[in-house]
């Protein structure tokens, strides 16, 4: 599949299962007592997040809901501006709910701290942020983030929800991509 166009792997499929065990194991540990009474409402970020979701959430040994929410960060195709435009928003109100975002990546950061200021204007009980990714830029910029599954190195990734023009989404590991492919 995709011969040719992975450089290299950065997370194999079989990191990616434990690292995610392991998340899911503090998350319980963590939201039990709060989430007691009312489940823990994950939302993750179109359409990158779905993957990490979706294993996320089985992972988890307590009750979750989800919701999803798309956004547009203006800018080229592999580098975000902080200007966001919802493409999506969530279906039910989260008002007193104990959220979770959900992320694959967090670059800039820029996405990220639009949509914590944006849900937090809705009134969660709490809200925190889980990311599978995270780049060295990120660490710059003053967002908090909960979970962390792995630090990576400043190249452009795919796979595992991941796209370079909406292609290698459906790759279960994480590789960067031959530079042909861009050209
Ligand atoms: P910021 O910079 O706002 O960007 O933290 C977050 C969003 O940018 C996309 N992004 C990537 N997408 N490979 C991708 O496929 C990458 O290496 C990459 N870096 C950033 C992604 O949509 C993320 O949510
Ligand atoms: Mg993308």
């Amino acid at each position: 599949m995709y011969d040719g166009d992975i450089a290299s792997t950065l997370v194999t499929e079989d990191d990616i299962r434990a690292k995610t065990a392991e998340l899911a194991v503090r998350i319980a540990d963590d939201y039990a007592e709060r989430c007691a009474t009312s489940d823990l409402l994950l939302v993750g970020v179109l359409k990158g997040a779905v993957m990490f979701m979706t294993d996320l959430a089985r992972a988890l040994p307590l009750p979750v809901q989800l919701e999803f929410m798309a956004v547009s960060s203006y800018g080229s195709a592999t580098s975000s501006s902080g200007v966001v435009r919802i493409l999506k928003d969530l279906d039910r109100d989260i008002a007193d709910r104990h959220v979770l975002i959900v992320e694959d990546i967090i670059d800039s950061g820029l996405t990220l701290s639009w949509l914590l200021k944006n849900l937090e204007s809705r009134g969660p009980a709490s809200l925190a942020v889980c990311t599978l990714l995270r780049k060295p830029d990120a660490v710059k910029v003053d967002v908090p983030v909960q979970y962390v599954g792995f630090d990576i190195p400043n190249e452009f990734v795919v796979g595992y929800g991941l796209d370079y023009a909406e292609r290698y989404r459906d790759l279960p590991f994480i590789g960067t991509l031959d530079p042909a492919v861009y050209a």
